[in-house]
Order: structure tokens, then sequence, then C-alpha cells
């Protein structure tokens, strides 16, 4: 069934779970859609994993929109959504539906995703009025890091986790579709799941969310820079691929591969008319 805001929208009020997992490129779309999962992010987190940035800062519209298209040709039932990378709609109102625009038109996207608050309510109108569904982001929000000196968890105190709730009712208001809730105690993000009517989408956030949201290198374990507390390994693939390379680096260097059911045949007649 093609997953859409709707869907979204029908199962938190029927207390189903939504899963979401990133992809970045069509091979993976194409798995993780043949999966199952409802939807597929093309995160910024593109910049750490695909990129070895250290952060998502340096991420630009054209890397989403590359990454964004080759995803939607492998998703045929998940809802793809596309982050807006940093700087792409802080700038302005009109910055951001223009660039909303070109991830759904160059980027193939269903959605867009984009981190903050109150801050950012008119950016969220202005793209909801255009006919683009947002997927908000709030808690610990990437884009944010150097104001948040480093990668902490957020919400702790009072005055912390009321902002952050009242971020999540000011993205509802302003017409999202659904929010991410990022690196924010459980009791925090339970709380924030019973007071909103649409879907919360947790990563560090506790299973009382209506859906999870994973870094697909994090659950296959390929990805081995850092790896957050809230992450769950699913699989060693990382080790997998390793193996399958110096395997593949011996063989080559033996003359084992390819053999000779690798090779394409030439009659010998032809062949010989050739020496
Ligand atoms: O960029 C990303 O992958 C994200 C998820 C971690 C939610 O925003």
């Amino acid at each position: 069934m093609k997953n859409t805001v709707l869907t979204f929208q029908q199962a938190k009020d029927k207390g189903e779970k939504l899963t979401m997992l990133t992809a970045y490129d069509y091979s993976t779309a194409k798995l993780e859609d043949e999966a199952g999962v409802n939807s597929i992010l093309v995160g910024d987190s593109l910049g750490n994993v695909m990129l070895g940035y250290e952060d998502t800062i340096s991420v630009t519209m054209e890397d989403m929109i590359h990454h964004g298209a080759a995803v939607a040709r492998g998703a045929k039932n998940a809802l793809v959504v596309v982050d807006m990378p940093f700087m792409s709609y802080q700038t302005s109102v009109y910055d951001a539906v223009v660039n909303a625009g070109r991830l759904m038109k160059e980027g193939r996207a269903g959605a867009v995703k984009l981190e903050g608050g109150t801050e950012v309510v008119p950016q969220i109108k202005a793209i909801v009025s255009a006919g683009i569904p947002v997927c908000a982001h709030i808690g610990l929000t990437p884009q944010s890091i150097n104001a948040f000196g480093g990668f902490k968890v957020q919400g702790k105190s009072e005055m912390a986790a009321k902002k952050i709730l009242e971020d999540a009712k000011a993205v509802e208001e302003a017409g999202a579709f659904a929010v991410v809730i990022e690196g924010v105690p459980k009791k925090l993000a339970d709380l924030i799941t019973s007071k909103l009517h649409i879907p919360t989408i947790g990563i560090g956030a506790g299973n009382g969310c209506d859906g999870q949201v994973l870094v697909y290198q994090d659950l296959l374990g390929m990805f081995s820079d850092f790896t957050p507390k809230f992450v769950k390994r699913y699989a060693n693939i990382g080790e997998i691929m390793k193996e399958a390379f110096q395997n593949y680096i011996g063989e080559v260097q033996s003359g084992a591969f390819p053999g000779e059911e690798h090779e394409y045949k030439i009659d010998d007649d032809v062949i010989e008319k050739l020496y």
C-alpha cells in the first residue's frame, strides 16, 4: 500500500507504529521499500555517512536533490521525505518555499523535513500553503550542533522541556503532518506524543513515540565513526562487506578470480586469424 501523509495520520489514529529509515541511493531504497518500511528519509545525515563530513552543516541543496531523486526511483510504496539542508530555509520564508519546491520538483520528494520549532513556524506555514507536506524535527536538531555545543540530549531541565513541548505544539499548529523528536528523555517524548494529534517519530526518544527512525548504516553496523546510545545494531554488515572485499582482493591477487565461468568465449578459428 502506498504510504502518504493520510496513511501516517491513520496509523496514529489507530495506534499503529510507523517505521522510517534513512536511505541515500536507489538500491538501498528499493530494499527498504520491499521490506515494507512506511517512510524513507533522505536525511542530511548523508553528510556524515555518505560524504564523510563531521556534521551536517556543509550539506547542500544539490546533494539533497541528487540523493533524493535516486531514492525516489527506488521507493514504490514508502513515503519519501527529503531533508532541507542547513541555510536552505532559515534565511527567509521565500528561500524556504523555493527550496522546498526544488526538493519536490527535482528531488522527487513526497514531503520535506526541516529542523526547528517556534522559530520556523512561518516557514512551515508557507511551505504547507504551497501544497508541500512538512515533517518537523525538534529536540536535538543536528543543524544547531554549534549552538548546542555538541551532540547533547535536549530537554532535561524544566525550561528546556517546556520549550520543546511548545515547539511540538507550534509545528503541529503550523501544519506539519508529523514531527521527528530526536535526543530527548523518553518521558518528555511520551508527553508530547500524547498531546499531539499528528504522529511523532522518535530517534533517541524512547518507545512511546508513534513511530521510529534510524540511520540505516547504524542499524546495519556499516558506520563506526560514532554510535549514539539510542542505536540498535540489527546486523554486522560492515564486517561482512570487509570480509568480502578482502576475499576479492585475495582472489584477484592469486588469479582465482575471474574464473572460467565469468569469461566470454570466442571461436578459436576467429582468434587464430588475429595472431
Ligand atoms: O538526517 C537524518 O538522518 C535525520 C534523522 C536522524 C532523523 O534527520
